[in-house]
């Protein structure tokens, strides 16, 4: 017998399932499906960390062959609060004896776990991946792609805030590095399905094709991009990406389109703050605005990653409409 507060998770999801079987990019995604993942999120978030035994019986397996800590931290709680057995495996694997990301994938798969959390520096791994096991891969970034659960994370923190819906209507000002983010390709994809209107502020040394592919507008200038937005939204510049090639300097960099309290005072009055972390103090944002002010929703930014990954592994490990995932091995 369910414990009264499965029983509040199970009659939250109320039978319902996802269209899709392993997330690897946003453009999976119906509105559908988001309003599912974030109607449980939600509810997960309301019972904080309690351990349920909803996908009890099953493991996961974090393969992280980049850094991280918010992420796999947060997946690999998002597990244990469900009862899944966890184990993580990254630069240390046996990749770096050579052995392929699909044989590595492949034998972590043959221990039958549910779910397979993949973060690597290559764009397309977790599609490529998903297709030949039978576990639900999610991807935790590839490459310069997609970072489709920080998407997530960011949109129910926007949502939430706005007591909304969807964000028509609402005007989102991405700032910084968009050419080594991971988290902006499914973040303007994202903010697209739901409606907002976006501005891209970075330099023009750092401006990419998405711009154009996206259709979005780009501003040289920040204090226009950051005029009456309800949305600033910070990525870090990458230095260890090499992003200090594309700008004079990181002061010079931070001089031009850091976020300082003078700045964030052009947005409206009720704008909020975001960034997908880690947070660069003085140089994406000031230190003073970053954790404390009350504007700066970064934190609850990581609260909702913990939900939102609780959410989805349910989702994908227990599924009430039978359908079952086909692979094929290689
Ligand atoms: N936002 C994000 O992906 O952070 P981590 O690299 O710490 O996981």
């Amino acid at each position: 017998m369910a414990d009264i507060r499965e029983q509040d998770m199970i009659a939250t999801r109320d039978g319902r399932d996802v269209s899709f079987f392993d997330l690897y990019s946003i453009d999976q995604l119906s509105l559908e499906d988001i309003e599912i993942i974030y109607d449980i999120a939600r509810k997960f978030r309301e019972h904080k960390t309690y351990k349920f035994s909803l996908n009890k019986w099953c493991s996961q397996v974090n393969v992280f062959f980049e850094n991280s800590t918010r992420t796999q931290a947060s997946f690999d709680l998002a597990a244990k609060n469900l009862s899944m057995d966890t184990v993580s495996v990254g630069s240390s694997s046996s990749v770096k004896k050579w052995e392929s990301y699909l044989d590595t994938i492949q034998t972590l798969d043959s221990y039958n776990v549910k779910t397979l959390v993949v973060r690597s520096s290559e764009a397309g791994v977790a599609e490529v991946l998903s297709r030949h096991v039978q576990a639900s891969v999610l991807n935790a970034w590839d490459g310069w792609h997609e970072h489709p659960t920080q998407a997530l994370l960011d949109g129910i923190t926007m949502l939430d805030y706005f007591g909304t819906k969807d964000l028509k209507g609402k005007t989102v000002t991405i700032v910084g590095d968009i050419r080594h983010s991971r988290p902006f390709g499914s973040l303007v994809r994202l903010c697209k399905k739901l409606g907002a209107e976006i501005r891209v502020a970075t330099p023009q040394t750092i401006a990419t094709s998405h711009v154009e592919n996206f259709w979005l507008t780009l501003y040289g200038d920040i204090e226009e991009a950051i005029k009456d937005t309800d949305v600033v939204y910070t990525l870090r510049v990458q230095e260890e990406r090499g992003a200090k090639g594309f700008v004079p300097s990181l002061r010079e960099y931070s001089k031009m389109f850091g976020i300082s309290r003078k700045r964030l005072d052009l947005a409206a009055p009720d704008a909020i703050l975001m960034h997908p972390g880690p947070v660069i103090r003085d140089i994406d944002v000031h230190s003073a605005l970053s954790a404390v002010d009350s504007q700066s929703h970064i934190l609850q930014q990581v609260e909702n990653g913990l939900a939102v990954r609780k959410s989805l592994l349910w989702l994908l490990a227990f599924r009430y409409d039978g359908k079952q995932k086909t692979f094929t091995r290689k």
